[in-house]
């Protein structure tokens, strides 16, 4: 009898926003995940500079790889095909990431696999906890908000997105206004803790309008309103009306997601899928409330759910080699015509959203 083939080994880079990243892995184990961050050079703008951004990847990226490949343990001849972030995204990064792929695969004759960022974030819960298709996934970073059925490495329908604001980007505007420090999520998270949810009168955006579309920014408007009234009565904010307000607006963002995770849970069950199951990524999945909130929903529908551990949904190349590995077994390998995309939708059939939030396309 024929030994079993080894997975393949996959060199994943990421370059599409402001993380330089590389990553080794073999097929679901990761042997490196390197992540170079640019938080420091853009911090005196208020946002990423895309041609900052560019000529970062482009002086860190063989840097990023070297280290990944070393702290693998393997040497570049025994990687099996070279996975690159192929877009959506900014473009410089993009570029960088896909010129140095296609150099490294042409040099050592090895295929060369151009992944969509957001597939990346979407096939995570296959590399950490080996959710099988389909799956309903819940993107919720400071850019990002979707629903998404998950049914293939290239095949996604998108049930529901935000129309403006992403929910992270909401909480750090909230800090912002109550002087919190940032990243808002663990700083109101941490406020509201010691809140009443019920002293103010938060909205629930969307809930009226039937599907999965969410809104976020009529919520920071309300608190900004909310805020200026006590200011005008009091003087001032007491630390209490500091902790009511996280908790109001806390409960809104958990009780908006909780309904329009009931309604895509409800859609995605309608398939009938043999495992079902949920898993939600991005940045506020760290938020206690709303990650009880959805557990318990998904507890009660019989719905596993997952949610992949933080360094993971944040921007990495591990997710990158992970997807690449997918479509490499599907004889999905690209050839020295890749390009690089500023826009890259998943779902190519759905409307595009407004708003992508203030990065572009992370997610
Ligand atoms: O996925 P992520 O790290 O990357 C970007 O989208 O850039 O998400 C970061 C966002 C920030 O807006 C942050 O405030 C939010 O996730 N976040 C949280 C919590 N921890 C981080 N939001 C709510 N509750 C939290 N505990
Ligand atoms: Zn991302």
């Amino acid at each position: 009898m024929d030994a079993p083939m080894p997975d393949p080994i996959i060199l994943g880079l990421e370059s599409s926003c402001d993380d330089t990243a590389a990553a080794v892995l073999r097929g679901r184990e990761i042997l490196s995940s390197v992540v170079m961050g640019q938080t420091e050079l853009h911090a005196a703008f208020g946002g990423v500079v895309p041609e900052i951004a560019a000529r970062a990847h482009a002086e860190k990226l063989d840097l990023a790889v070297e280290e990944a490949l070393s702290q693998a343990g393997v040497t570049l001849r025994e990687v099996d095909a070279v996975a690159v972030t192929a877009g959506p995204g900014l473009i410089g990064g993009v570029l960088s990431g896909v010129m140095l792929a296609k150099g490294l695969a042409a040099g050592l004759g090895k295929p060369l696999i151009g992944v969509n960022h957001l597939a990346g974030h979407a096939l995570t819960p296959r590399l950490t906890d080996g959710l099988a298709y389909p799956y309903l996934m819940l993107l919720v970073s400071g850019g990002h908000c979707q629903f998404l059925t998950v049914r293939g490495p290239q095949d996604f329908t998108r049930l529901g997105g935000t129309i403006d604001d992403a929910p992270g980007e909401a909480f750090d505007k909230t800090a912002r206004l109550l002087g919190l420090p940032q990243p808002g999520g663990p700083s109101v998270e941490a406020e509201a803790k010691s809140g009443d949810e019920r002293r103010f009168r938060f909205p629930r955006p969307l809930l009226d309008r039937e599907g999965c579309d969410l809104s976020f920014s009529g919520l920071k408007t309300a608190l900004l309103r909310m805020r200026d009234a006590l200011v005008a009565e009091q003087g001032g904010l007491h630390a209490q009306d500091r902790a009511d307000l996280c908790a109001g607006f806390q409960a809104a963002v958990r009780d908006v997601l909780a309904e329009k995770t009931r309604r895509a849970l409800a859609l995605y069950l309608d398939e009938a899928p043999a495992e079902p199951a949920f898993a939600i990524a991005g940045g506020v999945a760290a938020n206690g409330a709303i990650r009880a909130a959805l557990e318990t929903l998904c507890a009660e529908r019989g719905v596993r759910f997952t949610a992949p551990p933080l360094r993971l949904c944040t921007d990495n190349a591990a997710m990158i080699a992970y997807a690449g590995g997918e479509l490499f077994a599907a004889g999905e390998t690209a050839d020295m015509t890749l390009a690089a995309r500023p826009r890259w939708p998943l779902d190519r059939n759905a409307a595009p959203l407004i708003g992508s939030g203030k990065k572009g396309a992370k997610a």
